[in-house]
């Protein structure tokens, strides 16, 4: 039994470094040394505050790949909150979105000084996304502008007042037809259904990354209508 679970641990392992490297190596910086040192970053800053980071390592290839198949055509503005190490960022640089488009927030300052090495010319901030509407005012992206948040921020690990105040300031900086894209680790929505709805919201699971460690299902929140969360 412990046998199995080592060997699928290592499996797990394996495939994640290829992911992550296949995904580094498109943006001609794949070497094993970056591999260790994004790891260690990530882990560093989950010893220092495992209920933040919420992940003991970056997302992998799989479930970047469902996260940014979800953005919508645009030259507008994209938010991504919590970026981490930059496996979202990068898949979306991949995707064809400009640099420009991006303002990417990140609280854990060793992470972010390594998105600020890695993607040049991106505005990436050492920021709180539950000050989200005052970050956005002081980079003069307007409220209603915005056609997609990407987040990587465990939610689940956070309290609810704080998850409820996230949502409502995403949903004054997107545009009407605007998406709120994020990944939890399991199935079910890291907003229920019935407060979804009385705020004019609906959600769609879009897919399931079973080959994340660990694995992670993507979600889509949009307004069913105009009404903004308060
Ligand atoms: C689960 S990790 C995901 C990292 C990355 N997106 C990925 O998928 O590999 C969550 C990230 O959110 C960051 N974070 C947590 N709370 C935050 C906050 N209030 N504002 C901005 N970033 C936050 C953490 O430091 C961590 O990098």
């Amino acid at each position: 039994m412990l046998v199995t679970l080592s060997i699928e641990s290592l499996t797990s392992l394996q495939y994640w470094k290829n992911s992550y490297m296949d995904g580094m190596q498109r943006s001609n910086e794949a070497t094993l040394g970056d591999f260790l040192q994004h790891l260690a970053t990530f882990l560093r800053a989950w010893m220092s505050d495992p209920l933040g980071v919420a992940a003991v390592s970056p997302s992998g290839r799989q479930l970047a790949g469902l996260m940014v198949r979800e953005l919508p055509t645009t030259n507008g503005p994209i938010v991504e909150l919590g970026a981490g190490t930059g496996v979202f960022t990068q898949a979306m640089l991949e995707a064809g979105l400009g640099r420009e488009q991006l303002l990417v927030l990140e609280l854990n300052p060793t992470m972010h000084s390594l998105l600020e090495q890695r993607f040049p010319g991106v505005r990436t901030l050492c920021a709180d996304a539950r000050k989200l509407s005052e970050i956005a005012r002081q980079q003069a992206v307007a409220m209603g502008s915005v056609d997609a948040v990407v987040s990587g921020l465990g939610l689940l690990s956070m309290p609810r007042s704080v998850r409820l105040a996230i949502l409502g300031q995403v949903f004054k900086l997107l545009s009407p037809t605007g998406r709120f894209i994020q990944f939890t680790y399991g199935p079910l929505s890291p907003y229920p259904q019935a407060l979804l709805r009385r705020h004019g919201l609906s959600v769609r699971r879009v897919g399931f990354a079973w080959r994340n460690v660990p694995p992670a299902s993507v979600f889509v929140f949009q307004r069913e209508d105009s009404d903004a969360v308060t």
